[in-house]
Protein backbone atom coordinates (compact mmCIF):
# COMPACT_ATOMS: atom_id res chain seq x y z
CA UNK A 1 0.00 0.00 0.00
CA UNK A 2 1.10 3.46 -0.77
CA UNK A 3 1.09 6.05 1.53
CA UNK A 4 -0.59 9.30 1.29
CA UNK A 5 0.41 11.78 -0.77
CA UNK A 6 1.01 15.16 0.34
CA UNK A 7 -0.99 18.35 -0.34
CA UNK A 8 0.55 19.15 -3.93
CA UNK A 9 2.30 15.99 -4.84
CA UNK A 10 1.10 13.40 -6.96
CA UNK A 11 -0.34 9.94 -5.29
CA UNK A 12 2.38 6.83 -5.70
CA UNK A 13 5.30 9.95 -6.74
CA UNK A 14 8.73 8.84 -5.95
CA UNK A 15 9.72 11.57 -2.81
CA UNK A 16 13.47 12.54 -2.65
CA UNK A 17 15.22 15.42 -1.42
CA UNK A 18 16.01 18.81 -3.63
CA UNK A 19 19.22 18.45 -5.38
CA UNK A 20 22.26 19.78 -3.53
CA UNK A 21 24.22 23.60 -4.96
CA UNK A 22 26.30 23.11 -7.54
CA UNK A 23 30.02 23.32 -7.29
CA UNK A 24 32.35 25.05 -9.76
CA UNK A 25 35.74 24.52 -9.33
CA UNK A 26 38.18 26.98 -11.20
CA UNK A 27 40.94 25.36 -13.06
CA UNK A 28 44.12 27.54 -14.49
CA UNK A 29 42.38 27.18 -18.12
CA UNK A 30 38.67 25.88 -17.75
CA UNK A 31 36.05 25.14 -15.17
CA UNK A 32 35.12 21.89 -13.17
CA UNK A 33 31.10 21.99 -12.56
CA UNK A 34 29.14 19.05 -10.86
CA UNK A 35 27.11 18.33 -8.22
CA UNK A 36 27.58 17.10 -5.04
CA UNK A 37 26.51 13.59 -4.12
CA UNK A 38 27.19 14.11 0.03
CA UNK A 39 26.38 17.53 1.52
CA UNK A 40 29.85 18.08 3.38
CA UNK A 41 31.96 20.26 0.59
CA UNK A 42 35.10 18.21 1.53
CA UNK A 43 33.71 14.94 1.04
CA UNK A 44 32.27 16.51 -1.81
CA UNK A 45 35.60 17.97 -3.62
CA UNK A 46 37.30 14.38 -2.30
CA UNK A 47 35.11 12.23 -4.40
CA UNK A 48 35.35 14.22 -7.73
CA UNK A 49 39.17 13.63 -6.81
CA UNK A 50 40.57 16.98 -5.74
CA UNK A 51 42.96 15.33 -2.95
CA UNK A 52 42.53 18.55 -0.89
CA UNK A 53 44.75 18.46 2.47
CA UNK A 54 42.86 17.79 5.75
CA UNK A 55 43.63 17.11 9.47
CA UNK A 56 40.85 17.89 12.05
CA UNK A 57 37.57 17.63 9.99
CA UNK A 58 35.90 19.74 12.44
CA UNK A 59 37.40 23.59 12.09
CA UNK A 60 40.07 24.02 14.07
CA UNK A 61 43.63 23.26 11.90
CA UNK A 62 42.53 25.21 8.94
CA UNK A 63 44.41 22.83 6.81
CA UNK A 64 41.89 22.15 3.96
CA UNK A 65 41.01 25.87 3.74
CA UNK A 66 39.97 27.06 0.36
CA UNK A 67 39.08 30.62 -1.31
CA UNK A 68 34.95 31.18 -1.72
CA UNK A 69 34.89 32.94 -5.20
CA UNK A 70 30.99 33.26 -5.47
CA UNK A 71 28.73 31.50 -2.90
CA UNK A 72 27.44 31.00 -0.05
CA UNK A 73 28.46 27.96 2.87
CA UNK A 74 26.97 27.37 6.34
CA UNK A 75 28.86 26.09 9.21
CA UNK A 76 27.36 23.42 11.51
CA UNK A 77 29.21 25.57 14.31
CA UNK A 78 31.57 28.58 13.59
CA UNK A 79 35.50 27.26 12.74
CA UNK A 80 37.59 28.32 15.28
CA UNK A 81 40.62 28.29 12.92
CA UNK A 82 41.88 31.50 11.54
CA UNK A 83 40.71 32.21 7.63
CA UNK A 84 42.27 35.00 5.19
CA UNK A 85 38.83 37.08 3.86
CA UNK A 86 37.26 34.75 1.44
CA UNK A 87 38.50 31.60 2.23
CA UNK A 88 36.22 29.01 4.05
CA UNK A 89 36.79 25.54 5.52
CA UNK A 90 35.30 22.57 3.58
CA UNK A 91 35.56 20.09 6.14
CA UNK A 92 33.01 21.67 8.02
CA UNK A 93 30.51 23.10 6.04
CA UNK A 94 28.05 22.57 3.44
CA UNK A 95 26.76 25.05 0.23
CA UNK A 96 23.77 26.92 1.05
CA UNK A 97 23.71 28.31 -2.41
CA UNK A 98 25.76 27.45 -6.15
CA UNK A 99 29.58 27.69 -5.04
CA UNK A 100 32.41 28.65 -7.03
CA UNK A 101 35.89 27.68 -5.55
CA UNK A 102 39.67 28.13 -6.29
CA UNK A 103 41.82 25.47 -4.77
CA UNK A 104 45.01 25.44 -3.85
CA UNK A 105 47.49 24.96 -6.83
CA UNK A 106 49.15 21.77 -5.56
CA UNK A 107 45.79 20.40 -5.42
CA UNK A 108 44.71 21.62 -9.20
CA UNK A 109 47.79 20.02 -10.36
CA UNK A 110 47.34 16.33 -8.87
CA UNK A 111 43.70 16.15 -9.59
CA UNK A 112 42.24 12.99 -11.41
CA UNK A 113 39.60 15.13 -13.20
CA UNK A 114 40.59 16.89 -16.63
CA UNK A 115 41.28 20.50 -17.63
S1 LIG B 1 40.63 19.87 8.34
FE1 LIG B 1 41.04 21.13 10.04
S2 LIG B 1 39.95 22.93 9.64
FE2 LIG B 1 39.40 21.62 8.00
Amino acid sequence: MQPAAKAGEQPGAATSRPPLPAITVALPASRYCFVPRQPNLLDALRSEGFDLPFQCRAGYCGRCRVQLCQGEVRYRQQPLAWLNPGEILPCCCTASSDLTLQLPEAVVATGSWRD
